[in-house]
Parts: structure tokens; C-alpha cells; sequence
């Protein structure tokens, strides 16, 4: 293994969360540093520690939060960074609407903090956390990059805008023209689920989870009574909704292909799905968690909830084409995964 000396440094911002975790890890196994940006908002520095544990590199982390230039200009001014990714930010869609000048500072204000002070280091090559939520409510599935975008919530909404400015700063032909060498990646992601098989990192949502998954879960392990299935009068095979969940893993192996892509591509902004091209309904989802875990998972058929969708699935095939990534995990895979983090974890990252 090679020491962090010789490892090409990437910036992770929100690197301790659950997505950029799982980064992280696939980032020490294909010879990167990953050197960690998080306010620890929504997560623990215990996650990176497990990142340690998994790989034996320790990933550098600042907690510092990405709205603070004078602090990320100290961390760009210690490593020279190859690329950087961003996954910090906030994604609880309902709170959105809450709360939406917080999802704007955070998601919109952070970017920009992020992009200026990249682009004053000339750290050129950035990989953005989008979302599938960015489709909307899509005319028809299998969705490819060429839908029509469209979203009903700030947080949508902050997904949109963060992807129009990034098209718009690397097309940007102001003073610093013959500089510009932005080379953007925006991806797209379906709906994550499963943890690493060591069972040492995972997904660990504050409070009740919003998510199916996390959701299911913990019913099964008897911390909560019994999920509500939101609606069984969709328009899908057993009337509940359909998703496209995909391995946390695949999900930031597909990271490390679209860094490794940057190196081959020219300048510009691409968008790619991150999804398996698969659709899973609620119900199936159920009865895959219960045959993984061996616990049953009572559940009762509640109204639907407001703003879902029926389906939404990916079409895949041009990450597959462009970054040479497809997702290989399947459900099994993404269940026994998920429950083996929940039974090792019961509380998550807390003691
Ligand atoms: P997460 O909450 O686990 O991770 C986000 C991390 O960013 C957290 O560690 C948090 O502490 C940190 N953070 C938030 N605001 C920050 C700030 N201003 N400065 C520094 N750090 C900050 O979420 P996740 O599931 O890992 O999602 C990562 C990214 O992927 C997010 O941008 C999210 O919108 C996007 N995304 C997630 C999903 C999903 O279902 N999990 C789906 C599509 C897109
Ligand atoms: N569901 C239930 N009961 C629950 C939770 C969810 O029946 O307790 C159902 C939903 O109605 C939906 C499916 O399970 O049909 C998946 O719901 P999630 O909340 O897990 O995921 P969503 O597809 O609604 O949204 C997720 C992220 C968004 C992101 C979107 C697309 O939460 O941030 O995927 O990537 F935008």
C-alpha cells in the first residue's frame, strides 16, 4: 500500500457523510488521498476514522464548512489537488421547504464559495453531487440525460440551479478566458442504499429516517413499530412506488470513474445517471430487506406522501459508454449489505 505521500490529494467536501464515506474508501483503493471538508452538520468524524480502519489511510479532515473561503483557501494552499468532489450539503426534501434559505446558503452558496476559491488555485476538474430529483416527475422511464428538467422543491431547486451555474462557468468566457480549463462531471444520482461489507461505515440519518431504506431497516431491528407504505394506488406492477436503489459502493465507484474520465476528456460540463437502470417497488424492497435480515418488517398502506412520484428509474448506458462504469451490485447485495451496518450499528456512529 502505497503511503499518503506518493496519493494524488482530491478534495472531498462532505466527505464524512454517507455518501462521501464510501468515496473516500474507493478513493484509497484506487491510489488517491482523500482529504476531507466537512462542517460534520449532518454526520461524524467517527465515519472517517472507520475509513482508516477499512483501508489503513487515514484521510486528512478539516472541519471547516464550505460557505468559509478564507479557511478553504488555507486547505487549497496546503495540497495541490488534482480534482475536487463535492457532496457537501443538505438533502432532506421536505425540510426544503422549511427551511429554504438554509438549503440555498448550504447548497448554492457553498458551491459558489467552492468554485471561486477553485478557480484562484486553478484546481480545475470538479465531480458534483446532483440528483435524479432534478427530472421531476419524468413523461415516461426508463429517464436518460436528455429529459426535460424540473423540480417542485428548494432542494430540487438548489440541485437545478447548481448545475445551470456550473454549465455557465464552464462555458464562461470573461477575463480569465485563457485560463479556463473547467472540466465538470454532474451526477446524477438514483437512490443510494447498502453500506460497505465490512459493516464499519453506513448510512446514519438524525432522528426518524425519511428514507425507505434506513426506514425499513430499523423496524426490522425492532427500533421503530412498523413502516408506512406510502400509497398502493400508483400506476406500478403492485400499486406502490418505484425506485432505482443503487449499491453505495457502485455509486462511488462510479466517482472514481468520472475522475479517472476528466483525465481523458476535454474542457466542459457533462451530466450522467448513477443508477443500475432497474425500478424496485416499495413492496419488493420489503420482502428483499426480510429474506436478507430474517426479520419481518410489518408495514400498513398509508396515504400517499406529497410531492412523490410513481417511477423513476435510469437509463444507464451513457456512463456505461463515456466513464466505462456500471453499477454491478444487485438487491440481495444492497440488503445484506444494509442490514449488516444496521445490526453492527444499532445507533449508528454514536457510542
Ligand atoms: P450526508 O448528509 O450524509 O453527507 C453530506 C455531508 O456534507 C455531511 O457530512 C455534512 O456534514 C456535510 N455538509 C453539509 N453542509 C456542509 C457545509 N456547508 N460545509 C461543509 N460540510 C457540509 O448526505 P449524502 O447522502 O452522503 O449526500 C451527499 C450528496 O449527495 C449531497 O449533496 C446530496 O444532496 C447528494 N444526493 C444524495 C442522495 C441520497 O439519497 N443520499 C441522492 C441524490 C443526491
Ligand atoms: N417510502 C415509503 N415509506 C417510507 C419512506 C419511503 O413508502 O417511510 C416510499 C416512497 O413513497 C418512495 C420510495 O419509498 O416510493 C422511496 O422513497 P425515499 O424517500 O427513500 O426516496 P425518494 O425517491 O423519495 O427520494 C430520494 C432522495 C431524494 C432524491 C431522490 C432521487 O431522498 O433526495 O431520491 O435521487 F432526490
Amino acid at each position: 500500500m502505497s503511503s499518503s505521500a506518493s496519493r494524488s490529494p482530491i478534495l472531498v467536501t462532505g466527505g464524512a457523510g454517507f455518501i462521501g464515506s464510501h468515496v473516500c474508501v474507493e478513493l484509497i483503493n484506487s491510489g488517491y488521498l482523500p482529504v476531507v471538508v466537512d462542517n460534520l452538520c449532518n454526520s461524524s468524524a467517527e465515519s472517517l476514522k472507520r475509513v482508516a480502519q477499512i483501508t489503513g489511510v487515514t484521510p486528512v479532515f478539516y472541519q471547516i464548512d464550505v460557505n468559509d473561503k478564507d479557511s478553504l483557501r488555507k486547505v487549497f494552499a496546503t495540497h495541490s489537488f488534482e480534482a475536487v468532489m463535492h457532496f457537501a450539503g443538505l438533502k432532506a426534501v421536505g425540510e426544503s421547504s422549511q427551511i429554504p434559505m438554509k438549503y440555498y446558503r448550504y447548497n448554492v452558496a457553498g458551491t459558489l464559495s467552492l468554485t471561486e476559491v477553485m478557480e484562484e488555485f486553478k484546481v480545475w476538474k470538479l465531480i458534483f453531487s446532483s440528483s435524479a430529483t432534478v427530472y421531476g416527475d419524468p413523461a415516461s422511464v426508463p429517464i436518460d440525460e436528455g429529459f426535460p428538467t424540473f423540480t417542485t422543491n428548494p432542494y430540487g431547486r438548489s440541485k437545478l440551479i447548481v448545475e445551470d451555474i456550473l454549465r455557465d462557468i464552464a462555458h464562461s468566457t470573461g477575463s480569465s478566458k485563457a485560463d479556463n480549463q473547467w472540466n465538470i462531471s454532474l451526477l446524477r444520482y438514483f437512490n443510494p442504499v447498502g453500506a460497505h461489507e465490512s459493516g464499519l461505515i453506513g448510512e446514519d440519518p438524525a432522528g426518524i429516517p425519511n428514507n425507505l431504506l434506513p426506514y425499513v431497516a430499523q423496524v426490522a431491528i425492532g427500533k421503530l413499530q412498523q413502516l408506512s407504505v406510502y400509497g398502493n394506488d400508483y400506476d406500478t406492477l403492485d400499486g406502490t412506488g418505484v425506485r432505482d436503489y443503487i449499491h453505495v459502493v457502485d455509486l462511488a465507484l462510479g466517482h472514481v470513474a468520472a475522475l479517472q474520465s476528466l483525465n481523458k476528456t476535454g474542457v466542459g460540463c457533462r451530466a450522467y445517471n448513477l443508477g443500475t437502470g432497474c425500478g424496485y417497488s416499495v413492496l419488493q424492497m420489503v420482502n428483499a430487506f426480510e429474506k436478507a435480515s430474517g426479520r419481518s418488517v410489518p408495514y400498513k398502506i398509508s396515504a400517499r406522501r406529497p410531492g412523490d412520484i410513481a417511477s423513476c428509474y435510469s437509463n444507464a448506458q451513457k456512463a456505461k459508454a463515456e466513464l466505462g462504469w456500471e453499477a454491478k451490485y444487485g438487491l440481495e447485495r444492497m440488503m445484506q449489505d444494509a442490514w449488516r451496518w444496521q445490526q453492527k450499528n444499532p445507533n449508528g456512529f454514536s457510542e
